[in-house]
């Protein structure tokens, strides 16, 4: 079977990530425009570098969860495109071969001046150098509000070709990974949400699995493996 997984931010809250829009979510503690836009980091590089190697340290001290793993797992028996709107690294740690990380990941730097990649260090700094032009603008490679995600290119062709279509652990208010079910939808593709809440593109799914992504993606991903 071909499937497409895309994951948010609440597949990891069990490893202990703040997800973004709860009550004590990454949101609440900090404005979005000023850390995660292209003029937030014009206007305050320090600012924006403080938030993400607090994350990168966060998310190295973590440890992926039965959801991760079972992801893993599904990929070993069916035809998985899993598509990620983490940053964190705990899919690849938990076992999965090839992650799809459409909002960049906190293991790259990028330089906003040359388009440069390379592995970030666990801590930059706003006077941190370009290995390849020397300009100091080295950034995290994250896709910040404003910018263009990644890899969409082989997203939107693996969604129009699967078999089933699930989302874990994702609000559904960031376009556009929220579009993706309503995109697959309308193809016919079956739509399946797991999630602890309701989410805001709740209507375009098939079917709903309520409940802590530990618990129930391992039990979801067992029922797709019965079936091969
Ligand atoms: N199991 C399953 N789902 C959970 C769990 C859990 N243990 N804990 C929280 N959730 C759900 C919440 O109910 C919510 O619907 O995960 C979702 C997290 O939503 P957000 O915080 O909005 O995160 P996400 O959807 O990944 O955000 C999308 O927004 O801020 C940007 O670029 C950032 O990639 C991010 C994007």
């Amino acid at each position: 079977m071909r499937i497409v997984v895309l994951t948010g931010a609440g597949i990891s809250a069990e490893s202990g990530l703040a997800t973004f829009r709860a009550s004590d979510g990454l949101w609440e503690d900090h404005r979005i425009e000023d850390v995660a836009s292209p003029e937030g980091f014009a206007a305050d590089p320090a600012l924006v570098h403080d938030f993400y190697n607090m994350r990168r340290t966060r998310a190295a001290q973590a440890q992926p969860n039965d959801a991760h793993r079972a992801l893993a797992r599904l990929a070993q028996v069916h035809d998985l495109t899993l598509v990620t709107q983490n940053v964190d690294d705990l899919h690849e740690r938990g076992g999965s071969p090839q992650v799809i990380h459409m909002h960049g990941a906190l293991s790259g730097a990028l330089c906003a001046a040359c388009d440069a990649r390379w592995p970030a260090p666990q801590l930059m700094y706003p006077g941190d150098a370009c290995p390849v032009c020397a300009a100091k603008a080295t950034r995290p490679d994250i896709v910040w509000f404003g910018e263009m995600p990644y890899h969409l290119d082989r997203i939107w062709p693996a969604l129009e070709q699967a078999d089933l279509f699930a989302a874990i652990g994702t609000s559904g208010q960031v376009y556009p990974a929220a579009g993706f079910a309503q995109h697959a939808s309308r193809l016919g593709v079956e739509c399946i949400e797991l999630n602890l809440d309701s989410s805001a593109n709740a209507r375009d799914f098939d079917h709903r699995i309520t409940g802590p992504a530990s618990v129930t993606v391992p039990a979801w991903v067992q029922g797709l493996v019965a079936q091969t």
